[in-house]
């Protein structure tokens, strides 16, 4: 399947990986660094499911059990920055948490790496882009979205670059474009111009394994490509052989980042992972 014939799929179905309506406009609204904290509450609360688990996360041991009963009280409490990240998370967790079409695609192991790309990419940003850490934390957590694509409209072949991946030991974006001419991160472009994310995130979605093309963005994207690879040292290769470290060194070395600086980026996405699969009650399979 050509990725001409793809795109023209992608941009007629209504069957694609859905965003709530709210979940898109949220998604719009926390890219939008001037927002309101009342005008985020306001769209918040217009999807039940989007309120009640970020209601039941404000409520958490991990932020002390307080007694949040509305939206707006959350924001308050807990802040833009997290409320921000806490949305994404959830809303985002709503598009790749459901069932899946390829046998052997994990969308746990989707969901683990993707929010580890989110937790690293913002820890780097914090010392290389400190301007930018919400920024490439949604960038992070969406960089790989073309996989749900791939595995919507091309269940098979999908299936067959992720065995491709593990029986010859390449990264599944190699075998993707062995097994396709092209992968999930041109892909994942043409779903973030559909959902019609703001032109910066399609950039760094389209350009995460290939940073140099990214122009303006070009160290963004640098950075979610080593904020990819601590992913993978963490243990969250998303569907992906473990190991293949040679494979991501560059990205490391772009940035030189020195393993005295990878080391704590590590454990804190580990932690952070962890926590995070506790608050919203996702669970390993057994
Ligand atoms: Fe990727
Ligand atoms: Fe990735």
């Amino acid at each position: 399947v050509e990725l001409q014939s793809l795109a023209i799929k992608i941009a007629r179905s209504d069957n694609l990986p859905v965003l709530s309506q709210v979940a898109s406009a949220l998604l719009r609204l926390v890219d939008e660094p001037n927002s309101s904290a009342k005008l985020l509450a306001q769209s918040i609360e217009q999807d039940p499911a989007i309120s009640a688990k970020l209601l039941r996360v404000a409520n958490s041991a991990y932020y002390g059990h307080q007694n949040v009963s509305s939206i707006s009280t959350a924001v308050q409490l807990l802040g833009m920055t997290s409320i921000r990240a806490m949305v994404v998370g959830i809303a985002y967790q709503q598009v790749s948490c459901g069932q899946t079409v390829s046998s052997s695609f994990s969308n746990l192991d989707f969901w683990e790496h993707s929010l580890a790309v989110a937790i690293a990419s913002r820890l780097i940003a914090k010392s290389k882009l400190p301007e930018q850490m919400e920024e490439l934390y949604l960038a992070g957590l969406i960089h790989d979205v073309g996989m749900l694509v791939l595995d919507r409209f091309l269940p098979h072949k999908f299936d067959l670059a992720i065995q491709t991946a593990f029986s010859r030991g390449i990264t599944l974006h190699q075998a993707e474009t062995e097994v396709l001419g092209y992968a999930h991160d041109e892909v994942g472009g043409l779903l973030a111009e559909k959902w019609s994310l703001s032109e910066r995130l399609i950039t760094m979605i389209r350009y995460h394994h290939s940073p140099t093309g990214a122009g303006d963005l070009t160290l963004h994207c640098q950075i979610i490509a080593a904020g990819d690879a601590i992913a993978r040292l963490s243990g969250y290769p998303n569907n992906s052989p473990d190991g293949l470290i040679h494979a991501y060194i560059p990205a490391l070395s772009a940035l030189q980042l020195t393993a005295e600086e990878i080391e704590p980026i590590r454990a804190d996405v580990i932690a952070e992972v962890k926590r995070a699969q506790e608050i919203f009650h996702i669970r390993a399979a057994a």
